[in-house]
């Protein structure tokens, strides 16, 4: 049977962290060996919140890559690929646009936080707002459907976006008499959400909140040491009433391959500080081939640029296949 086909991609914005690690990279790497699988660092959906720091975008590209090559992701099973590399996801973006109304995109509730959060370059009110960005989840729809994926694993917060998508791939059908494109599904992870180590409700490069998967092992302990906690003196498992201890509780629990509360009744005689030491240690024991495959991959940035450009290569046949479809079903293949 032939594979179906998986897409995913993320925002080369920082290097990956914890919360990445655990929710999407692991995941990839499992499903990349049932799939026919597309991994995108999705430069063009970066620069339309980071259009006045195009250096940083470009800077993490490399970054973003390395990471999903020491996660697991293997460039014999996986294309990976740069968004701005592949113009078919321009053209379609152009298209789709004709078929999603302005108040369906000021609707959507990730797009619409993430407005709230960037006062600075939006206003107080969202009134700067781009075309860009709130079309963002219209080019997303072309980072998809341009592979005709089936499946796209994601986190919660992308649920939207994959909605917006099915929703372009109905009216496209309906519109234009065709049938090209499957109609996507989200995948989520069945992993638990990490939050920041500041206690908020996301770990992220931005609130600094992060471990990153690159951190050396003392920035780790450090950052483990310094992570928030409540007043409390027992470790339990509680993520209601106590997120911040829990949190941690979690990731020791991930990294050991145990259910939180099994391994919160474990650790009940640590103090706190026993249980962080313990934790970074740990963490950077399990992290150990991550973090050695990641120094050899930064030694030899032109083995990327080559699975990079491979990527492109595969992605642009498969895109042109698809935009001959769409070109015909819109009646411009003249
Ligand atoms: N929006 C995703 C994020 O912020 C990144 C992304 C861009 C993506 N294009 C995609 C994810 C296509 C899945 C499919 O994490």
């Amino acid at each position: 049977m032939e594979k179906k086909t998986l897409l995913t991609g993320d925002r080369p914005t920082g290097p990956l962290h914890l919360g990445h690690y655990f929710g999407s990279l692991q995941n990839r790497v499992v499903m990349q060996n049932d799939f026919e699988t597309y991994i995108m660092v999705a430069d063009v959906q970066a620069l339309t919140d980071n259009f006045h720091q195009p250096e940083m975008v470009r800077e993490n590209v490399l970054e973003v890559a390395m990471d999903n090559i020491a996660a697991g992701v293997d460039p014999k099973k996986s294309h990976l690929f740069i968004q701005s590399q592949i113009p078919q996801i321009a053209e379609l973006t152009v298209f789709y646009s004709n078929l999603v109304t302005i108040n369906t995109l000021k609707r959507n509730p990730t797009v619409k936080a993430e407005i709230a959060e960037k006062r600075e370059l939006f206003g107080q009110d969202g009134e700067s707002v781009t075309y860009g960005f709130l079309g963002y989840p219209v080019s997303q729809a072309a980072d998809i459907t341009v592979v005709r994926a089936h499946i796209v694993p994601v986190g919660e917060d992308q649920l939207p976006m994959i909605e917006q998508t099915r929703e372009i791939v109905e009216r496209f059908h309906r519109m234009y008499q065709c049938d090209i494109f499957p109609l996507p599904q989200a995948k989520l992870s069945n992993s638990p959400r990490i939050i920041g180590l500041d206690g908020s409700s996301k770990m992220s490069k931005s609130l600094n909140n992060a471990v990153f998967l690159k951190d050396n092992p003392e920035t780790t302990i450090e950052k483990i040491k310094g992570a928030k906690t409540d007043s409390g003196t027992t470790i339990e498992f509680n993520p209601k009433e106590r997120p911040e201890i829990s949190n941690l509780v979690m990731i020791y629990a991930l990294i050991h391959n145990q259910n939180p509360k099994d391994a919160a009744s474990e650790l009940k005689h640590n103090t706190y500080s026993e249980f962080k030491l313990k934790l970074a240690q740990d963490l950077n024991r399990h992290l150990m081939p991550f973090r050695a495959k990641r120094l050899e991959l930064e030694a030899k940035p032109h083995y990327i640029k080559e699975i990079l450009d491979m990527g492109r290569v595969k992605v642009l046949e498969k895109a042109e296949e698809t935009m001959k479809l769409v070109r015909e079903a819109m009646k411009i293949n003249y």
